[in-house]
């Protein structure tokens, strides 16, 4: 699959793990940073991986900050994500059956380099269920966004 990162500089502790996973296991990344730890503005991060999520370029992206809030705020403005913050597996699984969820965020300040790969593996390796009853709630976040789209 084609997976898009980007991440600040609180995030920056994740990448290197993600990454490697991601490669190992045969996904493309689409990487928009950073490339050391220097300190950005996590919203110029998190923008060009909802946008090619959005678009469609990238089948899932993945973002970290410090605490995965911020990074998650600002995918989640972006008409068509659906980005979970998660920090357990359980999450990551619920959010994909669930939600349908098409971007994660991560908190490099939160949780460690192991717990984040597994938690990209169960969100990655985790189908949507399709039920009637997940795509309904689905389709009343769309109809929110559309409301409040310009
Ligand atoms: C940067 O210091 C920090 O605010 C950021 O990484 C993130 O935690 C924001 O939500």
């Amino acid at each position: 699959m084609k997976i898009a990162f980007g991440c600040d500089h609180g995030g920056f502790v994740l990448k290197a793990e993600i990454i490697e996973y991601l490669k190992k296991n045969g996904h493309e990344v689409m990487d928009f940073g950073i490339n050391d730890g220097h300190s950005v503005d996590y919203p110029d991060y998190s923008l060009p991986v909802a946008e090619c999520v959005s678009a469609g370029q990238a089948d899932f992206g993945i973002v970290a900050c410090g605490t995965g809030i911020g990074i998650s705020i600002a995918a989640n403005k972006v008409p068509g994500v659906r980005c979970a913050l998660l920090s357990d597996t359980f999450s990551a699984h619920a959010t994909r059956e669930h939600n349908n969820a098409n971007m994660m965020a991560l908190g490099g300040r939160t949780i460690g380099p192991g717990l984040a790969v597994d938690i990209v593996d169960v969100f990655l390796n985790t189908p949507f269920s399709g039920d009637e009853r997940h795509q309904r709630r689905i389709d009343k976040i769309t109809a929110i966004e559309k409301k409040y789209s310009k």
